[in-house]
């Protein structure tokens, strides 16, 4: 599965930038790509970055640990 990933400089934060970028970036990959689906691997109580996701039509998958640290998997299938 393929990751969608966002790190904007913080002097750019909260002005819609990174929600922008990740829906050109995902109807990228599924109108011209044609993926099947995306993630984006969250850490647990990143509450930015889990709004982006919802914002992009993910839904919480599941939640796993990966070297002692807890994520969020966010998960969009193509339409
Ligand atoms: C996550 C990140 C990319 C967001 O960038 P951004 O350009 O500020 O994002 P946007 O402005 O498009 O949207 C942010 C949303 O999160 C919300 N938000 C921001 N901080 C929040 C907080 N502490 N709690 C709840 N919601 C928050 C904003 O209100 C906005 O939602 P809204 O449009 O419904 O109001 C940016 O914070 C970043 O680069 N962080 C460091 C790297 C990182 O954590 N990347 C993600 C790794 S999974």
């Amino acid at each position: 599965m393929v990751e969608l990933g966002y790190d904007f400089r913080s002097d750019f934060w909260h002005q819609g930038y990174a929600t922008e970028a990740a829906l050109a970036v995902r109807d990228f990959a599924f109108d011209v790509l044609g993926l099947p689906g995306l993630i984006s691997l969250i850490r647990v109580g990143n509450l930015a970055s889990k709004r982006v996701a919802e914002k992009v039509g993910m839904k919480l998958a599941d939640d796993f640990t990966r070297y002692e640290t807890r994520y969020w998997r966010y998960a969009i299938q193509r339409p």
